[in-house]
């Protein structure tokens, strides 16, 4: 049966979800988030919570045993993966996925795989991620692996972006770089909510990081919901939530 829409602005909804990877266990236990448009939701919360399952629920690699995935207000889960792409999801993986032996260009190009056909479409797609990410445009015609992480973490999310997505799902985006380098990670993404009209649902262990660019925050306990508010409320709540 349909779930009722949401009344207030969630472009993504995860609603009472029960999701696991072996029948009868469930790792989400009834969680509840809503990403709101043009906003930063983080899901925030200690390894093994369910932060990752959360995501892989939302692109439909994991069907859930009860519970709800809305987008836009409509149920989703009856939408393949491939679908929910076209529909306007995006998903950026916890463990990096960037081609390294194929160049800067050819990296991005693959993003724009479902218009392929048409050139011109593809070739503003890539300048626009140039204009956004002006050291890609310089180094295109260098193998991406011989770019710094941040760097390949760049290439990475424009490819996500050449398919013009409305909700980006992003698991730890700045896992195993340095300080330096994830501050310039975490200012792209905050970046991309003004400038592209994009909606992000980020889970993440780097909770003074997300918390600074976040607008929301989810803090799970054990597949459940333990807190959630404006992540200016999270201030002084930082190190009660992060003991427990
Ligand atoms: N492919 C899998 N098969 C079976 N169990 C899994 C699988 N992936 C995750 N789990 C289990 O589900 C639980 C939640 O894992 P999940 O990856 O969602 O946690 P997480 O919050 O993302 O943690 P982290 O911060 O370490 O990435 C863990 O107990 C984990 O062992
Ligand atoms: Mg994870």
């Amino acid at each position: 049966m349909a779930s009722p829409p949401p009344t207030d602005g969630a472009v993504l909804e995860l609603r009472d979800l029960y999701v696991g990877y072996y029948r009868d266990l469930n790792i989400l236990q009834g969680l509840n988030v809503k990403a709101r448009r043009n906003r930063i939701t983080a899901v925030l919360g200690a390894n093994g919570v369910g932060k990752s399952t959360a995501l892989r629920a939302a692109f439909g690699f994991l069907r859930p045993n009860a519970g709800d995935v809305l987008l836009e207000g409509a149920s989703i889960l009856p939408v393949p993966t491939y679908e929910r792409i076209r529909k306007g999801l995006a998903y950026i993986p916890q463990q990096p996925g960037v081609f390294k032996d194929m160049t800067v260009e050819e990296n991005l190009e693959l993003g724009g795989w479902t218009f392929r056909r048409d050139r011109r479409q593809v070739r503003e797609k890539m300048e626009a991620n140039y204009e956004r990410f002006p050291v890609l445009g310089d180094k295109r015609r260098q193998v991406t692996g011989e770019l710094s992480g941040g760097q390949q973490r760049m290439v990475e999310i424009g490819r996500t972006l050449m398919a013009e997505p409305k909700v980006l799902l992003v698991d730890e985006p700045t896992a195993g770089l340095s300080k330096m380098l994830s501050e310039e990670v975490y200012g792209m993404l905050a970046a991309l909510t003004t400038r592209d009209d994009l909606t992000i649902l980020l889970v993440d262990q780097e909770i003074r990081q997300a918390l600074k660019i976040a607008d929301y925050v989810y803090v799970l306990e054990l597949g459940r919901n333990k807190f959630e508010g404006e992540a200016s409320e999270f201030e002084d709540l930082e190190k009660a939530f992060w003991v427990a």
